[in-house]
């Protein structure tokens, strides 16, 4: 079979090739409330990669730093940070469709005007919507982990991606991590010390790790992790090039 350098030379060639994904849909059922939640304020927090190219400025109606969350889960943490930085724009992705629905529920309840929120696959969200050099901050709490070793592949932190997100950073943005597996997050500092035009924040010289911001609360998966005796480990780094 021919091979292609890339998925657009396959596709462009009318050949289909799997990806590899960071996520395995689960459908997950949707209660009546996460399913009321989804339909009264899609229509106000609802983002789409159809719509192409954003403009935050539009989006949001301002213009302020704005903050892109990877997979927020079921979205408590990301509602909680929302609500208490109205300063802040903010932008959670997420595939777990009950996880937007609790989301949306929540957000509704705290009443918060600065979130928004795409149901999709975050790879893709970012190259077709988030525009290069406008982020003031990426957040990827407590991704997969994929703990098998055949499954590493499926980590999302890998080079191509944090290169990816380097160019939709601003200069001096930054890209924070948080993971509960000592593992991962040693496969993200390798990764990260190695990217170029990053800058480890910490002063931690002898770890790389930072203790956790104020600005981040506890999140769900994190909970779940203290409860099975997992360590946690935050990594931000920022974009100096
Ligand atoms: C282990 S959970 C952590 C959720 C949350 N951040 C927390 O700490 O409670 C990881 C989440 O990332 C989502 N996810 C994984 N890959 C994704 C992708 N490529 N785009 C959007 N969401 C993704 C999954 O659906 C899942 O809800």
């Amino acid at each position: 079979m021919k091979s292609f350098k890339s998925q657009e030379e396959a596709r462009a060639a009318g050949v289909y090739i799997s990806k590899i994904r960071s996520f395995v849909k689960r459908e997950g059922r949707l209660t009546n409330a996460q399913a009321k939640a989804i339909e009264g304020n899609w229509p106000s927090k609802g983002l789409s990669i159809d719509q192409g190219m954003l403009n935050f400025d539009h989006v949001f109606g301002r213009t302020a730093p704005t903050v892109l969350e990877i997979g927020f889960g079921m979205g408590k943490s990301l509602v909680e940070m929302t609500a208490t930085a109205p300063q802040h724009n903010f932008i959670g992705i997420e595939v777990h469709r009950p996880g937007i629905g609790a989301c949306l529920a929540d957000a509704e309840e705290a009443g918060v005007e600065n979130l928004r929120v795409f149901e999709h696959d975050a790879v893709e969200v970012l190259a077709q919507s988030i525009a290069d050099d406008s982020l003031h901050r990426l957040q990827l709490y407590f991704p997969d982990p994929w703990h098998k070793t055949r499954h590493h592949k499926r980590r999302i932190v890998q080079r191509d991606f944090v290169q990816n997100i380097r160019t939709k950073l601003a200069i001096g943005g930054t890209f924070h991590m948080a993971t509960d597996w000592q593992h991962y997050a040693e496969h993200m500092m390798d990764v990260m010390t190695q990217a170029d035009g990053f800058e480890n924040t910490s002063s931690e010289e002898t770890t790389g790790y930072v203790p956790r911001p104020d600005y981040r609360p506890i999140t769900k998966f994190e909970v779940r992790g203290q409860k099975l005796g997992h360590g946690v480990w935050d990594l931000i780094f920022k974009r100096v090039s």
